[in-house]
Parts: C-alpha cells; sequence; structure tokens
C-alpha cells in the first residue's frame, strides 16, 4: 500500500487533463492543442460520435473515450452516471455532451414554435427559451436541438409548426432571440453555465422540399437560397449558436450534408462560425441513399471534408474515419479540426470545471408556477382572432349556458404539439377545464365531443347539437392532432381531417351563437368556416396553459393580439402561397390573361402579419425623410397609430418595402421591420422606423450584395396586406456607389 502522500499525488495524475484544465487558465485554444497532441486517433474519432440513449454498449464506448456525446438521455442521475464514466474512467478524462429537442419547452411546454412566432414578441419568446433552458440543464442537459429556423412556404409540410413561418426577416428575430433565451449570456467566450448550447437547425433549405414532403427534394435559386432561406441561419449565427445541424435534404444535386458550399464556404468563410456542425439523425449514411456516395466510406469522407463535426448516430465516423486516415483520403488535420471544434465548445460550456449537474437542483425544479405564468402569457399572445363578426366575442362571464364541442376541447396531450420534451398531457389545462374555471360554477358548460379527430363515425353529432340547441353559445374545438404536424408528417390537403367540419356545419344550422377555435400545426383550408362562422380564434399548439389562455382570451380578460407569421390559403390547390412573392409579368387581375386560377380568387384566405383585435386601430399620418447628406443614408419612417376603440390593446405595426424596379425582379413586399405597441382607448402614437441601405440589399444577377438606385414602396401597417403607403428614391450617391 503507497503511503498517503504518494496515494494523493497519484489520484492527481490519475485526474490528469480534467485536473489540469481545472487548475489551467491558458486561453482555450491553448488547452485544445495540449489535450489533441495527447488523444489517440480513437479518441479524437470518439468526439466526432453521438450516440441515442443509453444501453451496455453505450456505457462501453464511453468508458473507453469512444463517444464524445449523447442524444436522448435526460435526468440528473442517468446522466452523471454516464458522465463518470467518461470522465473518470477514461486516459484524457473528456467531458461527454448531452443533447435534446427542447424546441419550445421542456418541462413547462410552451406553444409550438409557428405559435411563438405569431406573437411578434422576440423578447417575451427568449424569456420562454430561457426558462427551458433552465429546466432542461437541471435534468443534465447541456445542449438543444434548437431553434429550427427553416422558412416554410408549404403549408403541407408537417415541419412548418416547429418554425418561425415564412418571412425571413420575422425568422431571423425569432431565431436571434431563442439562441440569446437558449444559451444565455457568454462572459470571456465563457457559455452561461445553467443553460444550453444552441443548435440552429437544419442548414439548410429543408423548408423548401417539393410538394412540401418531408426529407424531399429541394431546388431553389441560389438568390432563393440567400434571401429567404439563409437569413435566420446567419442570425443565429451572429446571435452566437455554438452549433448548427446540417438537413437530410439536397439541394439543386448536392446533398446538404456533403455540401462544402455551406458548411465551409457559407458557414465558416463568409459568417466567420467557430463552433460545430452535427449531423441530423443518421443524415451522413443517408448521402448513400441520395447517391452522392457510392460507399459508406465515401460518405463519410464526403461530409467530413465539408465540414460536418459530428455524426449523429450513423456509426460512418467510428466505423470509417480509421481506414480513410490510414489510406491516406483523410488527414489527421481535418480530423483535428473537428475535434478542435468540438472540444471548443465544450469548453466554453464549462464541462471540463463542472461535469456533473447538482441532482438537487433537477428535485427543485418541477413544473414552477412562476414558469406556467409565463407559458400562459405567451400562449395568450400567440393567439390569432382571425374573425369577430358582430362583435361576438369577447364573450360574458354572466352567460349562463355555454356549449363546448368538438375532439380537442378537453384533450390534454393535443394541446402540447410536436417535440413535447418532457411535458406531461396530464399537466396540461384543457380548453373545457380553463372555460369551465372561469365560469365558475354557477354557469352551464354542457362538453360533447361530436365526432373524432379522424374518421368518418357521425354518431356524436346527435348529442352535439342537442348541446347546441340549449346553451346562450357554443365554442366548437377542431383541429389537429400533435401527430398530424411535425417531423414525418406532411398531409396532402389542408382540410380538417375525419368530419369535423361536417360537425361545424351541423351545429351551425342550429343558429346558436358560435366560435371556432382551431388548435393545429399549420395553416388550414377553413373557406367554409371563414364564410359562415362568426367567429375564428386560431390557438395553434399553446401548450401546458392551453385552457387559461384561450380563456382568458375567450371571455375578454386579454384582448388578443397575435398575427399570422405563415399564409393561410382557401385551398391546397394554392399552395406554394406566401406574400413576399414576385409580380410575374401578368399579375392577378379580372382580366382573364394573367396569373391566377379561374376556380379561385388569387388572395390568401388570410394573410401573412394578419390578425384582429377587440379594439380597431387606425393608421394615419405615413411620413417618410431621409438622413443628411454625405453620412451613412438612413431613411426616417413614422405614421401614427390610434387606439379607436373602446378597450385597450397591442398593435403589432409593420414596416414593408418594395424595390419596384431592380437588375433583378424582386418580391411585391417585404417584411423590414415591425414593432408591438400596447395602447389605451384613444390613445395615440407616433411609430418611428429607420431604414439603412442594409435594408434594401439583395443579390443581384452576379450575386454580388448590392443595393440599386431606384424608387422604392414604403407601407406601414396591421398586416401584408393593408396599410398607409408611400415611395421614396434612392439616388446614386445615396448608397455610396
Ligand atoms: C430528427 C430531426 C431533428 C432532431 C434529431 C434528433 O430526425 O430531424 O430535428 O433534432 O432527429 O432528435
Amino acid at each position: 500500500m503507497l503511503p498517503p502522500i504518494l496515494r494523493v499525488a497519484c489520484a492527481v495524475a490519475a485526474l490528469g487533463p480534467a485536473l489540469a484544465c481545472l487548475a489551467d487558465d491558458r486561453p482555450i485554444e491553448e488547452q485544445i492543442t495540449t489535450l489533441l497532441g495527447r488523444m489517440t486517433l480513437e479518441e479524437k474519432i470518439g468526439q466526432l460520435t453521438q450516440v441515442s440513449g443509453v444501453d451496455d454498449e453505450g456505457r462501453k464506448l464511453a468508458r473507453e473515450g469512444r463517444v464524445g456525446s449523447f442524444l436522448n438521455v435526460t435526468g440528473a442521475t442517468e446522466t452523471n452516471e454516464l458522465q463518470k464514466l467518461a470522465v473518470e474512467e477514461t486516459r484524457l478524462h473528456i467531458p461527454l455532451l448531452f443533447g435534446l429537442d427542447v424546441i419550445h419547452g421542456f418541462r413547462t411546454i410552451f406553444p409550438i414554435p409557428l405559435a411563438e412566432a405569431a406573437t411578434w414578441d422576440p423578447e417575451l419568446i427568449e424569456m420562454a427559451a430561457q426558462i427551458a433552458a433552465i429546466e432542461a440543464w437541471s435534468a443534465g442537459i447541456h445542449w438543444t436541438f434548437a431553434p429550427m429556423v427553416d422558412i416554410a412556404r408549404d403549408a403541407r409540410w408537417g415541419r412548418i409548426a416547429e418554425g418561425s413561418g415564412e418571412d425571413p426577416y420575422l425568422g431571423a428575430r425569432m431565431a436571434e432571440a431563442r439562441v440569446r433565451g437558449f444559451q444565455g449570456t457568454t462572459t470571456d467566450g465563457r457559455y452561461q453555465p445553467e443553460r444550453l448550447i444552441a443548435c440552429a437547425k437544419h442548414f439548410a433549405a429543408y423548408g423548401g422540399a417539393e410538394g412540401g414532403r418531408d426529407y424531399n427534394t429541394v431546388d431553389i435559386s441560389g438568390r432563393t437560397l440567400r434571401e429567404v432561406y439563409l437569413p435566420p441561419f446567419e442570425a443565429a449565427v451572429r446571435a452566437g449558436a455554438g452549433t448548427l445541424m446540417s438537413a437530410f435534404n439536397e439541394i439543386g444535386g448536392v446533398p446538404a450534408t456533403g455540401s462544402r458550399f455551406l458548411m465551409t464556404q457559407v458557414l465558416r468563410d463568409e459568417w466567420g462560425f467557430d463552433g460545430f456542425v452535427v449531423s441530423d439523425w443518421n443524415a451522413i449514411r443517408e448521402l448513400l441513399n441520395h447517391g452522392s456516395a457510392a460507399t459508406p466510406a465515401e460518405a463519410g469522407e464526403q461530409a467530413l471534408l465539408a465540414g460536418i463535426d459530428m455524426d449523429m448516430v450513423g456509426k460512418i465516423y467510428p466505423e470509417h474515419l480509421p481506414g480513410l486516415v490510414e489510406s491516406g483520403r483523410i488527414s489527421q488535420a481535418v480530423i483535428d479540426e473537428s475535434v478542435r471544434r468540438i472540444l471548443r465548445i465544450k469548453m466554453r460550456r464549462g464541462l471540463f470545471e463542472k461535469p456533473y449537474v447538482d441532482s438537487q437542483v433537477e428535485k427543485d425544479a418541477p413544473l414552477r408556477p412562476s414558469h406556467r405564468q409565463v407559458a400562459r402569457d405567451v400562449a395568450r399572445r400567440s393567439l390569432v382572432l382571425l374573425k369577430n363578426q358582430g362583435k361576438i366575442l369577447p364573450l360574458h362571464k354572466s352567460i349562463s349556458s355555454l356549449a363546448v364541442i368538438g375532439p380537442l376541447a378537453d384533450n390534454w396531450a393535443e394541446a402540447l404539439g410536436s417535440w413535447a420534451a418532457a411535458g406531461k398531457a396530464d399537466e396540461v389545462i384543457t380548453i373545457l377545464e380553463g372555460l369551465r374555471k372561469s365560469l365558475g360554477p354557477g354557469a352551464n358548460v354542457i362538453h360533447a365531443r361530436g365526432c373524432e379527430i379522424e374518421g368518418d363515425s357521425r354518431e356524436g353529432f346527435d348529442e352535439a347539437i342537442a348541446a347546441a340547441k340549449q346553451v346562450d353559445a357554443a365554442v366548437l374545438v377542431v383541429g389537429e392532432a400533435a401527430g398530424m404536424s411535425g417531423e414525418a408528417a406532411s398531409r396532402s390537403t389542408l382540410d380538417l381531417p375525419g368530419v369535423q367540419e361536417e360537425l361545424v356545419k351541423a351545429v351551425h344550422a342550429t343558429g346558436v351563437p358560435m366560435i371556432v377555435i382551431l388548435m393545429n400545426g399549420r395553416p388550414l383550408s377553413i373557406r367554409w368556416i371563414a364564410e359562415h362562422v362568426p367567429a375564428i380564434l386560431e390557438i395553434w399548439q399553446p401548450g401546458v396553459e392551453c385552457g387559461h389562455a384561450v380563456a382568458d382570451v375567450l371571455f375578454g380578460d386579454f384582448n388578443p393580439c397575435g398575427k399570422l407569421p405563415v399564409t393561410f390559403p382557401r385551398s391546397v390547390g394554392q399552395v406554394p402561397i406566401y406574400y413576399n412573392h414576385k409580380n410575374t409579368g401578368r399579375p392577378p387581375s379580372a382580366d382573364k390573361w394573367t396569373s391566377k386560377y379561374i376556380d379561385l380568387p388569387s388572395t390568401p384566405l388570410f394573410p401573412f402579419g394578419f390578425g384582429l383585435s377587440y379594439t380597431t386601430f387606425e393608421y394615419s399620418n405615413l411620413q417618410i425623410s431621409a438622413g443628411n447628406e454625405g453620412e451613412q443614408r438612413e431613411w426616417t419612417v413614422t405614421a401614427d397609430v390610434k387606439n379607436t376603440g373602446e378597450r385597450g390593446g397591442d398593435e403589432v405595426v409593420q414596416l414593408y418595402i418594395r424595390d419596384d424596379a431592380a437588375s433583378v425582379t424582386r418580391p411585391v413586399k417585404e417584411l423590414k421591420r415591425f414593432r408591438r405597441i400596447p395602447l389605451r382607448p384613444g390613445e395615440s402614437r407616433e411609430v418611428r422606423f429607420t431604414l439603412t441601405p442594409e435594408h434594401l440589399m439583395f443579390y443581384n444577377q452576379r450575386m454580388e450584395r448590392v443595393v440599386e438606385p431606384g424608387r422604392f414602396t414604403v407601407w406601414v401597417g396591421p398586416s401584408s396586406a393593408d396599410g398607409l403607403q408611400g415611395t421614396f428614391e434612392l439616388t446614386t450617391t445615396d448608397n455610396g456607389s
């Protein structure tokens, strides 16, 4: 037995680099260089390997230093156990990174991201991401595979639910807000410990899938890629996102996961990104399906040389990189660069100093009331009032009887939406529960399911009709199941599933005053309802505080202020349909020989940016003034907005521009600024925006990012379809060219 002093010395030596990092206050890059110099090729490739879930094989890999990250392992106990194998039993004690899809909450489930975008409130969404990070961190998670920042113009695509809709500018503001919320503040290059490393995904243009079919081919121009799909990723990178995830899809013949143009030229050379890129699930091996690689080894070579640093569950890197290095196809230097990036993020996250999570923290972090309150506020602000004919809403709490009808009225699970992490369905406040609580025990609230979400049974119609005939008002809650959107959930129609629309018609036929509430993960083509039902409230999938948020709005305790982040089509036949489209040589008009359908109006059912309030707002006095000569040119755009109703409420004031003529065609409108303002009844406020040449830039025919002289039209208003209009002239001197 060694004397005590020697035992201590051996213990210190055994902890080796971990202790060394503890005591090591050298710059992170120097520490990485030291560590790299000690690593074997197998240990390096281990860092590039990610495994899902934990089993004996996973524990063995962790113990041997042959895995760098796990996903889908949660809980302080579970993560600490695995971490202990890596930190205390491996030769170099490199800690593991634990990742999970914390998309819109961990235990406190917020509205789905598409709904969060409908708040048009980046600061609020930042707070929601921060709460998600605090809850997930306490469960041992270091890294979230979020924000999903894919622009979506095709509502058939199920993953439209996970992003921020169709607009690059709104999408970019939401992306940066979520990165800030997840990661917290970075001090001296170190991430805030009780937070999550963000992962902007899916790089890139995953939402451009033909036919809205998930994983399908994307074939878009370089200009559309740069101007529509890339801005939210660039915003996430500039906000400091530590990682990105590569997309499944190809773009114009090159799979994203094998694209050096995307992963190196754009991401690193142009944007200066120094974090790491993880592939999507098995996406490196899927290069074989794409046909851009003939063998698994070729797939590995292609992905690594493109700039994919970590292989999510595909096993291509651990199985084939040793051979590729041996044969000289891949240099150790390429491997070292990817390892460096991963170690850089682990060190920025402080994992070497604090690899474990205090299990007591997890016990203390249940579904806190304060978190629920924020979830309720986000949910209320995400609801979009689409119609309110005759001001049927808000309902009065003095109402003596109410029928709550439909398959989603008393449904816990569907309200959470897709990617609900550690959310628990039985913690959801259902709409029925929320309405009953608001009305109190004296009110007669009748619940009738009426029908299922899917299927053609009409057996429940009679009960629903009977309920509708005996009440003052009826609330119909219809829409989609959570599994009808999200990943691998593209639909060929945007109609309400099953016989739900027939149920709405049957209740409508009773003549009862009625409100339709839509619970869905994508725009729906609810043409009949929009024409016949007096009030429609889009609630998306509002999360754990669903029933409270709906009741707050339905009974007027909260004035709805959400705006659509995505266009609602009249029919799936119009898709893709989005506001920032091109004018074409024959824009739609009454003239037959123009770009339109002969059987449908060319306008959407509800436009991007649209949303009503219980009050009304009036816009006036649009002014556009140019900044002083010689200085950095900028234009100040002001407008007066007045609350002309009897209730206080928020208005999201939106500013759009059009470059009326340029060397390439420009969209008929582009959102460039927005601001949410609260206004008391009768209050008027001047809203002031500044436009700089940066807001006017586009890619010319040589794919150079430029501003060109000419006339610009400006709109300031309540949606993409309405507003005050003005113009300004950009002269050649303005943009310095
Ligand atoms: C899935 C998704 C991706 C997710 C990953 C890990 O296939 O495409 O968004 O983060 O796998 O769950």
